[in-house]
Order: C-alpha cells, then sequence, then structure tokens
C-alpha cells in the first residue's frame, strides 16, 4: 500500500472485503504485513503471538457471505481446529509456521 503506512484499518478492510465480494471474487484471505510494517513496533509485537491475524478475520468473516482464510503463527493442530470450531475462519493456512513449528508438521 504506497503512500498508506499504517495500512488498512479494520472498518475499512470489511468495506474492501463487501466490494469485493460484491465483485464476484470467491474467497477472501485476510493476512496483514509488508516489508514496511517491521517498522511497527505494535505490528512486530502482535505479530509474536499466536494466531495473531484470526480476530481480524473473524471480524470481516462476519460481514461477508464468500468464505474466509485466516493465517498468522497458526502454529499447533489444535489452534487450527479450535479457529475452525469457533467458526473464526473457514479455511486456516500456514506459512512459516509450518516449517518452524513441529507441532504442525
Ligand atoms: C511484520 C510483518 C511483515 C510482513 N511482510 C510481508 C511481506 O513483505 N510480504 C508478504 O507477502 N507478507 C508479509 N507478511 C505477511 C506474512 O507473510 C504472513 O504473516 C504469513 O503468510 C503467515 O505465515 P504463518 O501463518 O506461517 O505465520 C508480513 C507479516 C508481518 C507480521
Amino acid at each position: 500500500m504506497n503512500g498508506c503506512l499504517t495500512g488498512f484499518k479494520l472498518n475499512e478492510s470489511v468495506r474492501f472485503a463487501r466490494s469485493l465480494e460484491s465483485a464476484g471474487i470467491a474467497y477472501l484471505s485476510v493476512m496483514g504485513g509488508t516489508y514496511e510494517s517491521f517498522f511497527l513496533p505494535d505490528i512486530v509485537i502482535k505479530s509474536k503471538k499466536t494466531g495473531y491475524m484470526v480476530d481480524l478475520a473473524a471480524a470481516v468473516k462476519k460481514e461477508v457471505g464468500i468464505p474466509v482464510i485466516t493465517a498468522g503463527r497458526i502454529s499447533t493442530g489444535s489452534l487450527a481446529e479450535s479457529i475452525l470450531e469457533e467458526k473464526k475462519s473457514r479455511f486456516n493456512r500456514t506459512g512459516a509456521s509450518s516449517v518452524g513449528g513441529p507441532g504442525m508438521a
């Protein structure tokens, strides 16, 4: 997001999500962060917690009808299952966590 140092706020993300849904996209993957995020201490601290994007994904999911995917240090199978059981997302994905977190291997 050039020229938008702090990125979207949640209410802006929800509006954007609704627009994308109206335009006909099949699903949303709720994730945040760019190279510039490493200079925002709040984001860096938050991103060290397991499931740090889940509540934001859940807030977006409440507002749209299409499937929502979340990610962000979903480092164990039990965390992934609880996110699905609590219907905070429809799917979870994992990137670095599956490499560094033997619980997901
Ligand atoms: C501080 C920070 C910086 C990030 N920078 C980038 C980036 O430059 N490009 C990108 O595609 N994703 C970026 N992300 C998003 C991560 O790639 C995302 O957290 C990852 O897909 C989740 O992996 P995990 O589920 O294994 O934790 C960033 C996230 C954070 C918290």
